[in-house]
């Protein structure tokens, strides 16, 4: 045996919300226009009202249970109201150091439609950058007032006469950088006044401050003592941008792309404590908004040293992609009382996308696969586990597992190795995801890599092959 796996079902982590398996979308590279939305007069693309049909589809089964929209850096230069009706503003779109051409098709009633269609649910970023307090009020009112306002009544003459009722609203994204360049306590002064006003207009809604790294997280947090009423959720982006491009890496970049996701619970840690700090009564949840791979050649802007030609920050997703995933689900079990949602940067096409299109094709990545996979801990309760193993990498224990109430995860990190696992336990299905870590899938081999079931024995043992992960489900 190279490994054995010990349940301690009392040893619990808490609730695994849905909203830990969230996603981002925003109007960047073919994200939304393309890969989701292609208008509702396509005739090439089959559709339900104007969005992919197979993106729909794979979006439902995945499942989605929360997709933010519509930014990022996007989201400080979005007007909601150019959004709305039937004649629609043509904008330059404006994101991560592209200009593209935005005539607003894909509005506020198109995503909040899209949202019911893939089962997930809202959570609308909004416009401090280049917007107003009175703006972001109008937003809120116009997507939740339940009376008869001038704003109420257009969205009802728009085709949506009971309220969409939105709960989660962000007030700017990255504002310490392309959301305004702010200093933390301007921006925080901003939240006081947003949140309250907002709050005014609808006391249900949920509040997301805008943090960054340590220093403006301290200083923001800080500014925000004495006024955490108004504060839901506190958030974070993290983006793993180590260990070579995205499928030509060496033994060295394989382990540091997994060591980089681990490192994440680091900073949520030590993010909970500054919260805790200026909120030692209520709990504000940690929104990990914007999380994922980000390989160099999709990085024409972002973290690190960037591509020369500006591109449409689109990556494969690899094996080695869905390994950093698994590790990341791991630290986000351990930390589910910690965080309040997670968000994958982003849906399709973008950085560390789940599926892919071009054109009629369409494909799923790892990545795809591994949430899925996932599907049985969303809702479950997390608890701890021990790893017994001697197989190891430069990092550490080779096997790592992640248990909930709805099975057991375990990852074989090692590159090379194969290893005997042992889990306790009775299941009724098992699967495994394993392929050559820069593995991907394409429009001409969309089978690539997937998920195969996976026989234990009566001792509850299987052979994980290296670089694989399997979930057993209870
Ligand atoms: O996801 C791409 C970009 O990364 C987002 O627009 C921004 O929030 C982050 O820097």
């Amino acid at each position: 045996m190279d490994a054995v796996i010990t349940l301690l079902p009392d040893e619990p982590y808490g609730h695994v919300s849905p909203r830990l398996y969230g996603h981002f979308a925003e109007h960047l590279g073919r994200c939304c226009y393309d890969g989701l939305w292609v208008g509702r007069d396509n005739v090439e693309v089959e559709h339900v009202d104007g969005f992919r049909k197979d993106v729909v589809e794979a979006l439902r089964a995945m499942p989605t249970p929360l997709l933010r929209w519509p930014g990022g850096c996007y989201a400080d230069h979005y007007h909601w109201r150019d959004g709305i009706g039937p004649e629609r503003a043509v904008r330059l779109g404006l994101s991560c150091g592209r200009q593209v051409l935005d005539d607003n098709t894909l509005g506020t009633h198109e995503f909040l439609h899209f949202c019911q269609l893939i089962g997930a649910e809202p959570y609308l970023a909004g416009n401090m950058g280049s917007g107003s307090v009175q703006e972001l009020c109008d937003w809120v009112e116009y997507c939740n007032t339940k009376l008869p306002t001038t704003l109420g009544k257009e969205r009802a003459a728009n085709g949506h006469t009971r309220p969409f009722d939105v709960k989660l609203w962000g007030v700017g994204n990255e504002n310490w950088g392309c959301g305004g360049n702010y200093d933390p306590e301007s921006y925080a002064l901003e939240y006081r006044r947003y949140s309250m006003m907002m709050q005014h207009v609808d006391p249900s809604i949920e509040m997301v401050v805008c943090g960054h790294d340590r220093t403006w997280n301290q200083r923001c947090l800080e500014k925000l003592r004495g006024y955490t009423g108004f504060v839901d959720h506190y958030s974070i982006h993290r983006y793993w941008i180590e260990g070579g491009h995205g499928t030509e890496f060496s033994e060295t970049d394989y382990y540091a792309l997994l060591a980089e996701a681990e490192r994440t619970e680091e900073f949520i840690v030590e993010t909970r404590a500054m919260i805790e700090d200026v909120s030692p009564k209520k709990r504000i949840g940690i929104a990990l908004d914007e999380w994922g791979v980000w390989h160099p050649e999709a990085r024409t802007w972002g973290p690190g040293p960037v591509a020369e030609e500006i591109g449409d920050y689109s990556q494969a997703g690899t094996m080695r992609d869905a390994l950093a995933t698994a590790v990341g689900f791991e630290v986000f079990h351990r930390q589910c009382a910690s965080l309040s949602m997670a968000n994958l940067a982003q849906i399709v096409n973008v950085l560390h996308a789940p599926i892919m299109t071009e054109g009629t094709a369409f494909w799923v990545t790892p990545t795809y696969h591994l949430l899925r996979m996932h599907r049985p801990h969303i809702g479950a309760q997390a608890y701890r586990c021990e790893v017994e193993t001697t197989i190891s990498t430069p990092q550490g224990a080779a096997i790592s597992a992640t248990a909930t109430s709805g099975g057991v995860t375990v990852t074989n990190r090692h590159l090379t190795q194969a290893a005997v696992v042992q889990v306790p336990g009775s299941y009724s299905e098992a699967w495994l995801l394993s392929a050559e870590p820069s593995a991907q899938n394409s429009a001409a081999h969309p089978d690539n890599v997937s998920p195969t079931p996976l026989k234990l024995s009566v001792e509850g043992t299987f052979e994980l092959p290296p670089h694989s992960v399997a979930t057993l489900v209870r």
